[in-house]
């Protein structure tokens, strides 16, 4: 996941980074990592964790409202953490902003395919404050989309149990592609989305991992 989400000169974004194991897995191949938790704790430990690595920072910073520029980051990761937003499109619109035009979003997390993590999903949210919820992997996809992000790209893991949802700014792709050209990928068979009013077709490049 974090090989998916750097690259070597990379100013790279780790949201809810928690004691920050992506952002120290990612510093050694990136320029600047800077995590951002909600928890002072985790940032006091993340930052305990990291001493003595040069290009990694952490500071405590809400998901749904990012201390940063427009366009900060090449790169923003979210691992494990957006079950737990309340606002959880408002944080991916919050990612997208700090996401430079040439920058990719990747977020990873445990999803809502398999009827076990839905029941898992229901029982947490009565017993377990900071869960909000789990989403089913193409719901993951559309919040990329709806942000603003285009090529949308769904991969799933541990039999459908964890979803990553990877996307760039469309006017990145636009530029690549020409405007009329930028096509949804949100896992390999075509598949037809309808949620609250808003329908699209998208090809899917899905990888499960046993
Ligand atoms: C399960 S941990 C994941 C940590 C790390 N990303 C990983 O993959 O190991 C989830 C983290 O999300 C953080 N978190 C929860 N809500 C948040 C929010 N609104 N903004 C930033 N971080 C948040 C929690 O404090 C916690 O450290």
């Amino acid at each position: 996941m974090v090989r998916s989400a750097r690259r070597r000169d990379d100013l790279l974004l780790d949201v809810g980074c928690g004691t920050g194991a992506a952002s120290r897995a990612a510093s050694a191949a990136t320029r600047l990592v800077v995590g951002v938790d909600l928890s002072a704790e985790m940032i006091r430990r993340a930052a305990e964790l990291a001493s003595g690595v040069e290009n990694v920072r952490f500071l405590i910073a809400d998901s749904e409202q990012l201390p940063f520029e427009d366009g900060a980051f090449t790169a923003v990761l979210c691992s494990n953490s957006f079950h737990h937003y309340p606002d959880p499109s408002r944080a991916v619109r919050e990612m997208v902003r700090v996401l430079a035009s040439d920058g990719r979003l990747v977020i990873g997390d445990a999803c809502a395919d398999l009827p076990t993590a839905r029941i898992a999903d229901a029982v947490l949210r009565r017993i377990e404050p900071g869960h909000v919820r789990l989403y089913r992997s193409s719901e993951l996809g559309s919040f990329l989309e709806r942000a603003g992000l285009c090529r949308v790209m769904l991969r799933k893991l541990s039999g459908g149990g964890f979803a990553i949802v990877r996307g760039i700014p469309a006017w990145t792709a636009s530029a690549r592609a020409g405007p009329a050209r930028c096509p949804t990928h949100v896992g390999s068979r075509v598949c037809a989305l309808s949620r609250k009013g808003v329908n699209y077709r998208g090809r899917m490049r899905e990888v499960q991992h046993g």
